[in-house]
This record gives structure tokens, C-alpha cells and sequence, in this order.
């Protein structure tokens, strides 16, 4: 099994992300880490604590709390696109308190207790990552790999012209990741691959809907928001990039097409604030990541679909 923390701001897709570290055997899901993005702090923890009790593993996995603002810019809601992240889904969880330390400290002492063992999927802003870097510089070398969903491949952005969500938050966070010389990045862009590979149709949601296990039930209720969202901008379905990256690391075998590249983030202009650079071997730089290219996107859907077929219900 893989050892791994999901660094996230738990909306939608980063709950599906969630199901996978928490139902797949191939992963052993170590911690999770909340950084501040999509929506409200609270909202985000309060998501994850749902995805958690729906998967039957409420409590059982510690959630610490990390970086509440991006590290020089204020905080940028997706809240347009998300809504509250679960499509309106309340659940009561008084007393379950996330655990006190807080998650940038955790992040580095996890990987400290196992140098070289842990891969970080991180599906949110970079914050906690580069706050943990900047914190104690060892920490680039205790982890063995970041799988790290932001950017796009081809300057398709999804909040700007030039920049993914992720990014575009806390590119400074972004930049200071790509800079650290960390042993192995690899990088599940916007676009192409997301918007070619990972959209599920009308056709694919239909069928996920008469699927009848408190998982699908699950998807179906927290996809709806994302999902008005994307047909009023021309996606047609429901988007998967951090279900995408977290299902990647678990299965390589998913991979059709992958590259070295040097990523570097824009950090100085407003226009393309948060726009990632990805450059090929043309360009003569030394490369620092893995940008996936496609990915089989039967197999993703066939693999997620198995998932949200697994009963949950406690016997
Ligand atoms: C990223 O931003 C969020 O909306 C998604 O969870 C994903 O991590 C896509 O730009
Ligand atoms: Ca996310």
C-alpha cells in the first residue's frame, strides 16, 4: 500500500479525491491536511468529515487544519462554482474535533517519521506545502513524491485566461513548491488532460445515478453545483482533476501520455498572475516535473464508477 496525505480544499471533486485515499487498497491514507480555497474554512472541513462518515471511516483518519489565507494574498473563493462544495448536504459531527496540531507542523512531521515514504496529493492551493518547506527546509527531503493537481498545459485556464484555480490563489505558494527541488513532482494539469480525459457526460452521471449504494448517492448530491456551473461555461459534465491526481498515483497504469518539463509559476503580473510555464526539452531548462498529457479515460471512469459501487453501508 502507498503510504499518502491529501492536502485539500475539500469541494466536490476533492470529496471523490477523498473516497479514493480512503476506499482504494492500494492507498494507506496517513492524514489529511485543509488548506484554504475553494470555500468557507469551516465549509471545507465540515466536507471532508461528511465524505469521511459516507465512506464508513468517520474518525478514523486524523484531519488537521492548515494555512487559513494563501501566504501574501488574500483568500480567492470558488464559491461561484461550487457553491458549499456538497450541493447543500448537511450532516451533524458535534464533537468531532479536527486534531490540534496544526497542518503545515503535521505535514512535516509526517514525513520526518518516514523519510522517503510519503507522497503528498496535493489538490488545493500550494499554502501548507510551501509553508512547510519554508518551515523546515528538510522536508523537501523526507517526502518521496508531491502528485500535484494545478495549472493548465496549454494556457486554457479556468479562472483567467492564463491560470487554473490552484495556482492562480497562491502562486507564490506554487512558485516556492516548483523552486524547493523536491525528488519527484508530478503534475495533473486543468488542461489538456482534465477537460480531454477526466469530464464524465450526461450518459456516464445517468448511469452513476442509478447506481444504488450511499457512495453514488453521495456523488450525485455534491457534483449537481460544479455541474450547472460547467454546462453554463461549455463543459459538458462533471469535471474530476483531484479524484483524477489522487486516482493517477494509485494506478499509474491510467497514464497514456506523460512529459519532463521545467514548471515555473508567474507571480509578478496581474494579467497572468498564477499562469504555470511549462516548458519542454526546446527550451533548455533543467526539468523538475512529470506533466501528465492523457490519460485512458475509460479506465478512470471504470475505476471510479467500481469505487462509488462499493457498499459503505455499516452491516
Ligand atoms: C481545482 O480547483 C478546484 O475547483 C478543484 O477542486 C481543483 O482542485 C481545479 O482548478
Ligand atoms: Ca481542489
Amino acid at each position: 500500500r502507498i503510504p499518502i496525505v491529501i492536502d485539500t480544499d475539500t469541494a466536490q471533486d476533492d470529496c471523490i479525491a477523498l473516497l479514493v485515499g480512503l476506499l482504494d487498497p492500494a492507498a494507506d491514507l496517513r492524514a489529511i491536511t485543509m488548506v484554504a480555497g475553494n470555500v468557507g474554512f469551516d465549509r471545507q472541513i465540515r466536507n471532508a468529515q461528511m465524505t469521511m462518515s459516507v465512506a464508513g471511516r468517520l474518525g478514523e483518519v486524523p484531519v488537521y487544519l492548515g494555512c487559513r489565507r494563501p501566504m501574501v494574498r488574500e483568500w480567492v473563493s470558488a464559491e461561484y462554482v461550487h457553491g458549499d462544495g456538497a450541493g447543500g448536504l448537511t450532516m451533524d459531527f458535534d464533537g468531532l474535533a479536527p486534531d490540534p496540531q496544526h497542518g503545515v507542523d503535521a505535514l512535516i512531521a509526517l514525513a520526518a517519521a518516514s523519510p522517503g515514504e510519503i507522497t503528498v496529493v496535493c489538490i488545493g492551493p500550494l499554502t501548507n506545502i510551501a509553508m512547510a518547506v519554508v518551515k523546515d527546509p528538510s522536508f523537501v527531503g523526507n517526502v518521496k513524491a508531491l502528485y500535484i493537481m494545478g495549472g493548465s498545459n496549454n494556457a486554457r485556464g479556468n479562472i483567467t485566461a492564463a491560470a487554473e484555480y490552484n495556482f492562480f490563489v497562491d502562486p507564490e505558494a506554487a512558485k516556492t513548491v516548483f523552486d524547493a527541488g523536491f525528488a519527484s513532482i508530478t503534475v495533473v494539469p486543468w488542461a489538456p488532460v482534465t477537460l480531454a480525459d477526466a469530464v464524465f457526460s450526461r450518459e456516464q452521471l445517468a448511469h452513476i445515478a442509478r447506481i444504488d449504494t450511499p457512495l453514488a448517492r453521495f456523488y450525485t448530491r455534491i457534483v449537481d453545483t460544479t455541474l450547472a456551473f460547467n454546462f453554463s461555461v461549455g463543459i459538458d459534465g462533471s469535471t474530476h482533476p483531484d479524484s483524477l491526481t489522487a486516482a493517477l498515483l494509485l494506478h499509474p497504469e491510467f497514464v497514456e501520455s506523460r512529459g519532463g518539463y521545467a514548471v515555473d509559476v508567474e507571480t509578478g503580473s496581474a494579467l497572468t498572475r498564477g499562469y504555470a510555464a511549462m516548458s519542454w526539452g526546446a527550451h533548455g531548462l533543467a526539468e523538475n516535473a512529470m506533466v501528465i498529457e492523457r490519460v485512458d479515460a475509460e479506465a478512470f471512469s471504470d475505476y471510479l464508477v467500481a469505487l462509488l459501487s462499493t457498499d459503505t453501508t455499516p452491516s
